[in-house]
Order: structure tokens, then C-alpha cells, then sequence
């Protein structure tokens, strides 16, 4: 098998780059390691920046997300029960989000790779890039008991955090860069009517606690927690009422509970490797770089990596310009990190770190105060929010 683009990973970043670069007549092929329909059964971000937005228009995949997708002005804060509203179109010029869960987004790359006839093999196994600093490299990977190989001009890793991309460049040519948060969130899907109609991040005494929502039906709530907490030992009536305990009362009064679709616990994270490439491989998204949750931008990173680099693979096939290969990593990272500044900081500010109010504890609640009381300190938070702007090759 021959292709110019070999794409490791059928999450979003691999589905959105293949979909792009095909529409360019860039051919390319997709190994996943899982099937289709578990990559649709995790249940993961729901928030999507202008830019990503405007990407998946050029990747002709807008149409379900424009009639079912809501766009947002705004998001709250919960602080101790005091509400402030974050005007998010008011403070950066008429700047939105589109609340619009992944998994759909997922569903509408799939389908639109399907109708274009491009290639996904699913269940490859033992996934291998080869010779990445020549200029042929190749991959090797197993299906139905069966060893193929797949030559290729590039490698595109959009194979996730675990994945095999980033783990077959040597130690000593990248540096990783990482913090562990001392907490997690425990989420749960639901089918019942969003508390509010703006997403309210709520910092309580008792911990952080985030009412999110997939549609006018679908809410999504998360609860801080325990790295040693078990998702067994949370049923859904004491998710309810440890959420309830975290809101403000007029929110909490409202709350429709239900019975849960999905429950789930994950740690967060901040993790960036240095450089994002390697020969003829490039990382994208999650391969590269993990945030924490809290200010919505793992998959919004995702979507910007690819958008370096689709306009880089047409650079390189439309134009025959090789020169601007080196300046992938430097122009995925000056994004990256500015976005994981804004996720630890979010963080840091939201969450409850020690049981003891001692001097972090202050510190933590007068940057709060003075942030929601300050114009500049909103408008820090609504800019970062919507999404910086993407950064050039050149
Ligand atoms: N071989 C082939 N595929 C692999 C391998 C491998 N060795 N390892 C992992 N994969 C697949 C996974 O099964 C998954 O479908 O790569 C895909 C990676 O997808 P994601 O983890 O969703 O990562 P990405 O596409 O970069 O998506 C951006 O940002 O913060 C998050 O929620 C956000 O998941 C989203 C991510
Ligand atoms: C979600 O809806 O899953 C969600 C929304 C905002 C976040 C994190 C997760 O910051």
C-alpha cells in the first residue's frame, strides 16, 4: 500500500486532517486501532472555538452542527454561590463558542469520509512507523492475523496521548513537560434539560463543579474528586446531591436529575512534548499535548494542530514548498502554550487543592475576586476562551 499522508489515529485530529487534505486532493490513508464504534462511545469535550468551527466548514462537515449545534455569549462562574457572568461576545467583540459535543463531531467526520470514499482501516494492530528521518518512510501494522506495510511521504501521529506516534521518536530528541493535578472529575451524561442555558463553572468549598450540556435534552455535569475515588462507589443520587451541594441554591433548585448514560472518572493533566516532530513525523493533538478540562481547549488545540498542518501538506503538494517543514513545531507550540497557561490557570483558580485555608487558599480567593471584578480580568478570560487566533507558517 502506497499513500502520500499516513494518518495514525481516527480521533478527531486524524479524521478532521484526512478530511481536509482529501478535499485538496492529498491522498491519505487512516489506521485506528480501535473500531468505529468505539472511538463514538467515548464521551468526551463538547465546546468548540470560532476556529475550529470555521476548519470544520472548510472541511464540509457544518451542516448537522448548524442545525443542532448552540452557539454561546457567554459562560458563568458559580463562586462560594455568587454568580458572574462572563460576556464573552461583549468582551472580545462579538466572539463566540458552539456547543457542540465531540462524539457528533466524530460522527460527522466518519460520514463524510465515508462518502468521499477515503480510507480508515480500523482494528490495526501493533502499529509501527519506520524510517521516519528518511525520505521514505513506511508503517507496518497487523490486521486479521495479517503483517502490511503502508509507504508513505509523511507521518501524521493523531494517535492521542497513549498512542504509538510520540513513544517511536528517540528520548533523547524530545523533552516532556508535565504536572499532575491531585484531583480528577467525575463525569455523568444525562437525559434531561441543562440547568441553565450558559455553561456555570462553580468553585464551592466542597470542590469544583461544571454544569455543561450537548443539547436542549443532553446535560453533562461534572464533580471534583479524590484520585483515590471510584466511579463504582458514586450512584447517580449521590452525584445528584454532591452537585447540588456545590451550586448556587437558585440553580440547584432547578436541577432535573436522571438516570445516567455514561459515568466516568478522568485525572487531569498538563503535558507538552518538545519539539511536535520528528523527521517526516509530525504530532498532533492529544500525541503532543494534554490540558486540564477546565478551560474547554484540549480539542480546540487539536483542531488548530491540524490546521497547521493541512496548511503545511498544501504548501508542500500544491506549491512543491519544503522549506516551511521545520517551522511545524515551532508554530503548533506557541498556540500550545499559551493554551495550557489559560487550562492551569482556569484550574488554579477553580479548584479546591488542600483541606487546610492557609495562604495558597487567600491567594486563590482575592485573584478570583479581582478577576470577576475587573473588566481587564473578564476580558482575560472571555478572549482565552473563545480561542486565540491560529498562528502562521511563516
Ligand atoms: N495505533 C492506531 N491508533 C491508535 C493507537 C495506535 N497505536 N493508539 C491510539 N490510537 C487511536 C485511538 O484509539 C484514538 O481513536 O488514536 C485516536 C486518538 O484520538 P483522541 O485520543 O481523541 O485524540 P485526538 O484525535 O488528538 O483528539 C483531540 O483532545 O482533549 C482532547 O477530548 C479531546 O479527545 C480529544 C482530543
Ligand atoms: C463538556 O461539556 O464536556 C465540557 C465543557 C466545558 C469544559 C469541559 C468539558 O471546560
Amino acid at each position: 500500500m502506497k499513500t502520500q499522508v499516513a494518518i495514525i489515529g481516527a480521533g478527531p485530529s486524524g479524521l478532521l486532517l484526512g478530511q481536509l487534505l482529501s478535499r485538496q486532493g492529498i491522498d491519505n490513508i487512516i489506521l485506528e486501532r480501535r473500531s468505529g464504534e468505539y472511538v463514538l462511545g467515548r464521551i468526551r469535550a463538547g465546546v468548540l472555538e470560532q476556529g475550529m468551527v470555521d476548519l470544520l466548514r472548510e472541511a464540509g462537515v457544518d451542516k448537522r452542527m448548524d442545525e443542532e449545534g448552540e452557539t454561546h455569549d457567554g459562560v458563568e462562574l458559580a463562586l462560594d454561590k455568587r454568580r458572574v457572568r462572563v460576556d464573552l461576545a461583549g468582551l472580545t467583540g462579538g466572539k463566540t463558542v458552539m456547543v457542540y459535543g465531540q462524539t457528533e463531531v466524530t460522527r460527522d467526520l466518519m460520514e463524510a469520509r465515508e462518502a468521499t470514499e477515503g480510507t480508515t482501516i480500523y482494528e490495526a494492530d501493533n502499529v509501527q512507523p519506520h524510517d521516519l528521518e528518511s525520505d521514505s518512510p513506511y508503517i507496518t501494522f497487523e490486521r486479521d492475523g495479517e503483517t502490511h506495510r503502508l509507504d508513505c511521504d509523511y507521518v501524521a501521529g493523531c494517535d492521542g496521548f497513549h498512542g504509538v506516534s510520540r513513544k517511536s521518536i528517540p528520548a533523547d530528541r524530545i523533552k516532556e513537560f508535565e504536572k499532575v493535578y491531585p484531583f480528577g472529575w467525575l463525569g455523568l451524561l444525562a437525559d434531561t434539560p441543562p440547568v441553565a442555558d450558559e455553561l456555570i463553572y462553580a468553585r464551592h468549598e466542597r470542590g469544583f463543579a461544571l454544569c455543561s450540556m450537548r443539547s436542549p435534552t443532553r446535560s453533562r455535569y461534572y464533580i471534583q474528586v479524590g484520585l483515590d475515588e471510584r466511579v463504582e462507589d458514586w450512584s447517580d443520587e449521590r452525584f445528584w446531591e454532591e452537585l447540588k451541594r456545590r451550586i448556587p441554591d437558585d440553580v440547584a433548585d432547578k436541577l432535573v436529575t436522571g438516570p445516567s448514560l455514561e459515568k466516568s472518572i478522568a485525572p487531569l493533566r498538563s503535558f507538552v512534548v518538545e519539539p511536535m516532530q520528528f523527521g517526516r513525523l509530525f504530532l498532533v493533538g492529544d500525541a503532543a499535548h494534554i490540558v486540564p478540562p477546565t478551560g474547554a481547549k484540549g480539542l480546540n488545540l487539536a483542531a488548530s494542530d491540524v490546521n497547521t498542518l493541512y496548511r503545511l501538506m498544501v504548501h508542500v503538494y500544491q506549491e512543491g514548498r519544503t522549506d516551511l517543514i521545520p517551522n511545524y513545531s515551532a508554530t503548533c507550540l506557541k498556540r500550545v502554550w499559551k493554551a495550557e497557561r489559560f487550562s492551569w490557570w482556569m484550574t488554579s483558580m477553580l479548584h479546591k487543592f488542600s483541606e487546610e485555608e492557609d495562604f495558597a487558599t487567600r491567594m486563590q480567593q482575592a485573584e478570583l475576586d479581582y478577576v470577576t471584578s475587573s473588566e481587564a480580568g473578564l476580558t482575560t478570560i472571555a478572549e482565552n476562551y473563545v480561542g486565540l487566533p491560529y498562528e502562521s507558517l511563516e
